[in-house]
């Protein structure tokens, strides 16, 4: 498939899913628990005042729920190439918030409408992981960090190869299959991802903050109960995510945020 091809069934993709599931989390992902540990890992780094720009914001789920958890903030801005994901993210406003202190506009992640330097934080979940290549992604990055100002904050949160290879190693002990997630090519790779932003001169701090959750969730859960015995929602799962908030640590969460201070 030519390259316009391909990105054209993504956004079409992506359209659809705002269109299906209006203003739920489902439009992103289904799994609630990673996006409530997500919001949570994000939300630490929010100051009083902050300017914000949440960069592939899809319904504006996350953004609504950090501004009910910060209301002091300055301004949450999303952006999303999804013309439905926005108008669902304007229609929500609508319904909850008046003023400009939340907004949604459409944007591309690869070409940001903003200037240099207007946000305090910039973050982007799941959403760097779409560019098709690794030189796709760094250019993805680069406006990220274009956008947010000198001593400001962009926060990555974005799934990794290398925890994705020890579950599957761990699974492959007890002779289950592979993990098969849509997109894995695409993943990060660490010492990439870590070698390109100390060729910029750039500090990083790594929040692994999924690991103990998708031990439970992508391996142990299988171990102890039959998943045909459970085809919606696996008690298994809150427990684990219950114990994260306590502890992470050990490589597993697929998903983890790197914290980068431009
Ligand atoms: C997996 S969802 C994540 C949504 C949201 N960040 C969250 O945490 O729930 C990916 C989102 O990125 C958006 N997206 C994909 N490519 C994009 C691009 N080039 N620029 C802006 N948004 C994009 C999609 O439309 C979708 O809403």
């Amino acid at each position: 498939m030519e390259k316009t091809e391909k990105d054209a069934v993504a956004k079409d993709y992506w359209e659809s899913q705002a269109k299906t599931h209006k203003g739920s989390h489902l439009a992103s992902w289904s799994d609630n628990f990673m996006i409530e540990l997500e919001i949570d890992a994000v939300g630490e780094h929010i100051s009083s005042g902050d300017h914000i720009l949440d960069v592939g914001c899809a319904n504006g789920y996350s953004a609504f729920q950090q501004l009910e958890r910060h209301r002091d903030v300055g301004s949450i801005t999303g952006v999303d190439f999804a013309e439905n994901m926005i108008k669902q993210a304007n229609t929500l406003k609508k319904a909850q918030w008046s003023g400009d202190v939340i907004k949604f506009e459409v944007g591309d992640i690869n070409a940001l409408q903003f200037d240099d330097a207007s946000f305090d934080l910039v973050y982007a979940t799941r959403v760097v992981t779409l560019m098709d290549t690794w030189e796709e992604q760094q250019v993805a990055i680069n406006e990220c960090l274009r956008v947010v100002k000198p001593g400001g904050k962009v926060i990555l949160s974005e799934p990794f190869l290398e925890p994705f290879t020890l579950l599957n190693a761990l699974r492959q002990l007890k002779d289950m299959p592979p993990l098969v997630e849509h997109d894995s090519n695409r993943f990060f790779k660490k010492e990439l991802l870590e070698n390109f932003l100390m060729n910029k001169g750039l500090s990083f701090t790594v929040n692994e903050f999924s690991s103990i959750y998708y031990l439970g969730s992508r391996f142990l859960r299988e171990l102890v109960t039959d998943p045909a015995a459970y085809p919606g929602f696996n008690p298994i799962n809150r427990i684990f995510y219950d114990i994260e908030k306590d502890f992470s640590g050990g490589g597993f969460g697929i998903q983890q945020a790197y914290i980068i201070t431009k």
